[in-house]
């Protein structure tokens, strides 16, 4: 390496300096790839697809390992997201790798819903990440970044044209994803089916508007490839976990009667190109993407949300502290103004419950007074009833006790009259 390098004093308008000697500041990239090396990175991936479309097996396929995914059952009321992270390790490199599978997506009758979970997940990562990023103590270094850096669609083997369903859920994903689509279980097309079947997903997703992740071509070390791999989007993949010997060479396949299909064999499929295009040529572009593209997009949107502006309206930069300022006296009014209502609510509760007391205290009151004077009714009936029985039964008495007495005096005399007579 030359010593006789130029160094780019910054600064008015920037004079370069030869150097006279080696300096060290050469080693800088060589820092950063330590660092980064040390650190680790994530790396999060998105499978959607329906139920039994291959996923899980794709994505052992891609990392050859066997990840413990279990099987998704077609009954789920409503689509959901299985969510796994993996430690691995490649050379010296460690990949924290968080695999997230839709689980019943395209099974429900009613479809319309079915891509809300899946946005709503990719959202809630971008939002885990902003509230880290918005903290005073803030550890972006050791935070688990999920932010979802490649979305695997799986489009059926129909070898007819993309489902709508499928166009409706990329149209939303496409602002927030690297959308990479691919054709599932593509062992089950014909080859010429799918060349047709290709060229019509192309076509479907152009005339919806739909931007599909494009692999980036201002790089010259690999603009050629990306051009050309550009060009074979949607990859035709299949997965397998078996293995077969093929020429003394272990290899991942699916044997049937008539023959074997090697999963890396790129004359079988595009698994290889998959690979080679997520994993080993545009991983760190996908990741930058995800951060400068549908992050940003998503950070700026919630920003403005949260009262946020870069412009004042009479056009002039306004201060993070300014909006800060603004923010915090328009909140304190909100919770002022908040907290009269909810204090005027109360008077309100207290004075409706003190009201409907005294109505029921006044209904109680009159019902009292009404049993009351139905009380003294019936016992002034009463006291009537009394007083007439007992007249009529003194009456009767003396009535009896005339009878009795006229009866008496009757026998007197008539035993008198006898004894008179025996004389
Ligand atoms: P869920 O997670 O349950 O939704 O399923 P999945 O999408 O993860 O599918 P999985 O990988 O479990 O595969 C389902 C079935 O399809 C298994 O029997 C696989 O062997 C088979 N399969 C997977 N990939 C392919 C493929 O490329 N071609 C064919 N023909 N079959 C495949
Ligand atoms: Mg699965």
């Amino acid at each position: 390496m030359s010593h006789v390098d130029v160094l780019r004093v910054l600064g008015g308008d920037g004079r370069e300096l030869r150097l006279t000697g080696h300096v060290g500041f050469d080693s800088l990239p060589d820092q950063l790839v330590n660092k980064c090396v040390n650190k680790g990175f994530d790396f999060n991936i998105l499978c959607i697809g329906e139920t039994g479309c291959g996923k899980s097996t794709l994505i052992d396929s891609l990392f050859k390992t066997t990840f413990n995914d279990q099987e998704v059952m077609h009954k789920l009321p409503e689509v959901s997201l299985n969510q796994e992270t993996y430690q691995l390790k490649e050379s010296n490199v460690n990949l924290r790798l968080t695999v997230v599978s839709t689980a019943g997506y395209g099974d429900q009758i009613n479809k319309e819903n079915s891509c809300n979970a899946i946005i709503q997940y990719i959202d809630q990562q971008f939002a885990n990440f902003l509230e880290e990023e918005l903290k005073i103590k803030r550890d972006l270094r050791s935070f688990h970044d999920t932010r979802i850096h490649a979305c695997i669609y799986f489009v059926s083997p129909t070898g007819h044209s993309i489902k709508s369903l499928d166009l409706v859920c990329m149209k939303e994903l496409d602002k927030r994803v690297n959308i990479i689509p691919v054709i599932a279980k593509a062992d089950t097309v014909s080859r010429a089916e799918l060349s047709q079947f290709k060229a019509r997903i192309i076509e479907e997703l152009q005339s919806n508007g739909i931007g599909i992740y494009q692999f980036p071509t201002d790089d010259d070390t690999v603009s050629d490839l990306n051009t050309k791999m550009n060009e074979q989007v949607p990859f035709a993949v299949v997965g397998s976990r078996d293995e077969v010997v093929v020429n003394g060479h272990k290899v991942r396949a699916r044997q049937y009667p008539w023959g074997t299909v090697e999963v890396e064999n790129e004359a079988h499929c595009d698994f290889v190109k998959l690979r080679e295009m997520v994993l080993r040529t545009n991983m760190e572009d996908l990741r930058e993407k995800t951060h400068t593209q549908h992050y940003e997009r998503f950070r700026s949107e919630r920003l403005v949300q949260m009262g946020f502006a870069d412009m004042g309206a009479d056009n002039e930069p306004v201060s993070l502290q300014e909006t800060y300022e603004a923010k915090r006296v328009e909140h304190i009014r909100e919770m002022q103004s908040k907290e009269e209502r909810m204090r005027q609510m109360f008077v309100q509760k207290v004075k409706d419950k003190e009201a409907e007391l005294k109505s029921s205290e006044q209904k109680l009151h009159n019902e009292f007074e009404r049993l009351r004077r139905q009380n003294a009714e019936e016992k002034r009936q009463l006291d009537d009833k009394k007083r007439q029985l007992e007249e009529e039964e003194i009456s009767l008495f003396n009535k009896k006790k005339a009878a009795v007495q006229a009866q008496r005096a009757q026998t007197e005399r008539e035993q008198l009259a006898k004894k008179q007579g025996r004389r």
